[in-house]
């Protein structure tokens, strides 16, 4: 078996599915080669994420990740949350197949895309989407 038991489940029961109206923030982020696509929402009170729903056109991995990112984001700041790595998303699901590790590079890259677009509504500077620290 190629896939962990937590990829297997969080792709069968992902958690966190769906949009959140009147988001906070909302990041989209797409691959251009292959044309999936992950959108995350963000549901922010003082600073903190209260609520995060995604959608994805995305395979089983983007699927798994993006769930097990959403429920380690649900209740932290906003820059814990800009903390997150693709890769502990990855360790948290017991690990990927190598070939899709790119696949929850969309995540990470969402989740971004979110705190900032979140940011920038309030006035904010953006953070440095290089910077993951
Ligand atoms: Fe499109 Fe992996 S093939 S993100
Ligand atoms: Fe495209 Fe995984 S999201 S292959």
């Amino acid at each position: 078996m190629i896939y962990s038991e937590k990829v297997m489940d969080h792709f069968k029961n992902p958690r966190n599915v769906g949009e959140i109206e009147n988001a906070d923030g909302i990041g989209e982020v797409g691959n251009a080669k292959c044309g999936d696509i992950m959108r995350i929402y963000l549901k922010v009170e003082d600073n903190i994420i209260k609520d995060v729903k995604f959608k994805t056109y995305g395979c089983g991995s983007a699927i798994a990740s993006s769930s097990m990112a959403t429920e380690l984001i649900k209740g932290k700041t906003l820059d814990e949350a800009w903390t997150l790595t693709n890769k502990a998303v990855a360790e948290a699901l017991d690990g990927l197949p190598p070939i899709k590790m790119h696949c929850s590079v969309l995540a990470e890259d969402a989740i971004h895309k979110a705190i900032n677009d979140y940011r920038v509504k309030q006035g904010l500077e953006p953070y440095d989407m290089e910077d993951h620290s």
